[in-house]
């Protein structure tokens, strides 16, 4: 059950509470005056405040209210508080209300109007706790992975991405096939590399290959080997790649179609390890394990035959699926920064520029936006202009940052907030860094 602490010294008033709140199921805690009210908090366990403004019979300033207010505030910045006040100091309780109290009740109050207000407070208090819970626990589970594991510089914030890598780090230990798939440029290599660096194997060679980047005839020489003069051409031995990965890794990037020929070697290679090279009758024994990406439609090329689908079935034991950055946009910026490098700094619009385009290149193409723009910003700061973006994207950022304050609103939220600029970036619902980057270009301080 919630409780709440009623401070009043008047006891008629904390029995009328506390039997409103009984009615309610929530608990009350009584306190006759401050110095009890403190106690009673430190204990913890309380949801709610309540207070008076007046503790003794010869005040009625409120100077005591508001000095209980501030003390609680700074024992617990988070804990709602709720003023009691006669009509006559409604204007200290409206200041108090703007330094954080949480709504003010003028004596005698309204039940039903005080339990409303009671009951939204107590449950956003509880979806706060819950969301913090959640955040402590998401990042107690990074902070474990990044510790536990090599995550080879990857870079992400989203919880898309937080999946892939931990399901990256924890197939890494068996020795099955693991295909990475997803669209061009989204980091399956990346993804690739943490599943070797965290493999038993993983001191061991680390062999890549592109498959697409040779035609199909070619390719299996470059996977088995040849023997000289196995093909035309070919005057010399020739180790494959297979070989060279022995005890370690051998990642098949692009793998696009090898001749049906070769994926029938490549099937008998990942089910026994044995494969012969161009040219030669003599089989050879290696343990590799393989790693392979894609972004090709698979469903396409079993269906045109293009693909044996035991050899399909054979790669993807386990299939790594990386999702576009459309999908996960809260990896734009943490990349964008990255990517910028440290002295680079966003503006506003360019941030919204960012997080508004669709990046069909993905994170390449994020990376090569942010080093151009980086080349062509005349100083650290990056503008929308810089990024050369799609005219719409840049529009429609545009339009975003326009819904921002200007510098009328900027300058009142902060007169408001005594010049407390985390307090005025609230009102104005922006972030502090944003407030912060606003009032730089308006030439405001605080
Ligand atoms: N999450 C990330 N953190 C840091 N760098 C990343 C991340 N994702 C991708 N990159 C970088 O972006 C570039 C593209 O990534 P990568 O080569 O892994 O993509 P890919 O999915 O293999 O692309 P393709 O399908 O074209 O082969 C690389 O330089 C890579 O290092
Ligand atoms: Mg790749």
């Amino acid at each position: 059950m919630p409780k709440i602490l009623v401070v009043d010294d008047n006891a008629a008033v904390c029995t009328a509470l506390e039997v409103l709140f009984s009615l309610h199921d929530v608990d009350t805690e009584r306190a006759d005056s401050p110095a009890v009210a403190l106690e009673k908090l430190a204990h913890g366990g309380i949801d709610l405040v309540i207070q008076d403004m007046n503790f003794s019979d010869d005040t009625t300033s409120g100077a005591e209210g508001v000095a209980l207010f501030h003390r609680i505030r700074e024992l617990d910045p988070a804990l709602p508080i709720i003023l009691l006040t006669a009509w006559t100091h409604l204007e200290t309780a409206v200041d108090l209300v703007r330094a954080g109290a949480a709504d003010y009740l003028a004596k005698p109050w309204d039940d039903e109007k005080l339990m409303t207000t009671v009951r939204n407070l107590l449950a956003l208090g509880e979806a706060q706790r819950v969301a913090g819970r959640m955040t402590t626990a998401r990042r107690a589970s990074r902070e474990r992975m990044a510790r536990d594991f090599d995550l080879c510089g990857i870079v992400y914030e989203s919880d898309a991405m937080h999946e892939v890598v931990t399901l990256a780090t924890r197939v890494a230990h068996s020795d099955v096939p693991v295909l990475i798939s997803g669209p061009s440029g989204v980091g399956k290599e990346k993804i690739a590399d943490i599943v070797q660096a965290n493999s038993s194997v993983a001191a061991g060679p680390y062999v890549k290959v592109n498959v697409g980047a040779l035609p199909a005839d070619l390719m299996e020489a470059e996977l088995f080997g040849a023997e000289a003069g196995a093909y035309t051409g070919s005057q010399k031995i020739r180790i494959g790649r297979f070989e060279t990965a022995d005890g370690g890794t051998l990642f098949l990037d692009e793998l696009a179609t090898l001749t049906p020929e070769g994926q029938v070697k490549l099937l008998r290679v990942l089910q026994t390890g044995e494969f012969e090279r161009l040219g030669s009758s003599q089989t050879r024994r290696v343990r590799v394990r393989v790693i392979s990406a894609t972004n090709a439609d698979f469903v396409q090329l079993l269906r045109s035959g293009r693909l044996r689908e035991d050899l399909y079935y054979r790669l993807n034991v386990i299939e790594l699926y990386v999702p576009p950055l459309v999908e996960r946009s809260d990896d734009i910026l943490p990349l964008a920064r990255i990517f910028l490098g440290e002295q680079g700094q966003l503006s506003a619009a360019a941030e919204a520029a960012l997080l508004a385009h669709s990046w069909p290149g993905n994170v390449r193409e994020l990376a090569n936006c942010l080093k151009r723009a980086a080349l062509f910003a005349r100083s650290a700061f990056v503008t929308l202009a810089d990024l050369a973006l799609p005219a719409a994207t840049a529009q429609q950022a545009e339009a975003a940052v326009d819904g921002e304050p200007d510098r009328e609103a900027i300058k009142a939220a902060l007169s408001a907030a005594g010049g407390v600029v985390s307090r005025a970036a609230a009102t104005l619902g922006v972030s502090r860094q944003a407030l912060y980057r606003r009032m730089e270009r308006f030439g405001l301080k605080t």
